[in-house]
């Protein structure tokens, strides 16, 4: 993995970091096509990518990074491609573990774990409890997650607890609803970066997105390496957040 150069990181301006940045991961099967390889190869490469972003992200300070790495709806993928994408999953999470440590980042995952296997969600705890100590970068996995379902569990909470006493219907408020949600806890997106030029959000984070900076690029998701990360950051460092003000 090269180290990034100093100079690009100089670009960034430290007093003005996103705090959270959040990735759609787009363009593995696109990658694969244009080179006459199975789409699993393309996840392959995409791995390389994730190791490259998390390398770097810890390196620039930034104290959050989601990954949308498996959407509820990817289990509609032919089943080869879904075991393949669970695979690379288990396999890097062994592998990367010690890399992981020292680059002090901490693991965590957000969607239904317990919708995947036993073993996958086995070895995502123990790296979690491995790494749950490092106070760097907050890696964040989206995995089996829907923003529509997310919402859904959070109401279905709420009402629970409405039902029983302990939330007053005029308690429910912005603060509470995201305190119900996966996300509980952590801070929107700042940056929410898609590669591979498609321009939707694919059911990703629909609740905490209301004012994150939205950054596309056509790079595809094997593809984008440190650079392409610094390029957004800068891009995002230019804009005038108002959050709805004037
Ligand atoms: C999108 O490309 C990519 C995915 C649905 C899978 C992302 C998974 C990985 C990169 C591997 C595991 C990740 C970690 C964190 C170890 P696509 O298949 O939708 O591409 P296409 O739109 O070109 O077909």
């Amino acid at each position: 993995m090269n180290p990034v150069e100093k100079s690009q990181i100089g670009k960034i301006d430290p007093a003005k970091l996103p705090v959270h940045v959040a990735i759609i991961m787009d363009g593995n099967g696109r990658w694969a096509k244009k080179r006459d390889l199975p789409r699993t190869d393309g996840h392959e490469a995409g791995v390389s990518a994730v190791k490259r972003v998390v390398k770097v992200s810890a390196q620039i300070g930034i104290k959050i990074l989601t990954l949308y790495t498996f959407s509820i709806e990817n289990w509609k993928r032919p089943r080869e491609e879904v075991t393949s994408i669970m695979r690379l999953l288990t396999r890097t999470t062994r592998h990367e573990i010690d890399e992981l440590n020292r680059n002090n980042v901490r693991l965590i995952t957000t969607g239904q774990i317990e919708g995947l296997s036993f073993t996958r969600r086995q070895v995502l705890q123990s790296a979690m409890e491995k790494t749950k100590n490092n106070n760097g970068l907050l890696l964040n996995l989206a995995l089996n997650y829907g923003g529509r379902t997310e919402i859904i569990d959070a109401v279905r909470a709420i009402a629970k607890g409405v039902k029983s006493g302990h939330i007053k219907p005029n308690e429910i408020d912005e603060k509470l609803f995201a305190n119900y949600l996966y996300t509980a806890g952590l801070p929107d997106p700042d940056l929410l970066i898609r590669t591979s030029g498609e321009k939707r959000l694919s059911n990703f984070l629909l609740w905490q997105t209301s004012y994150t900076e939205l950054y596309i690029t056509d790079v595809l998701w094997p593809d984008f390496d440190e650079d392409d990360l610094i390029k957004a950051i800068v891009n995002y460092q230019m804009r005038e957040r108002r959050f709805g003000k004037v």
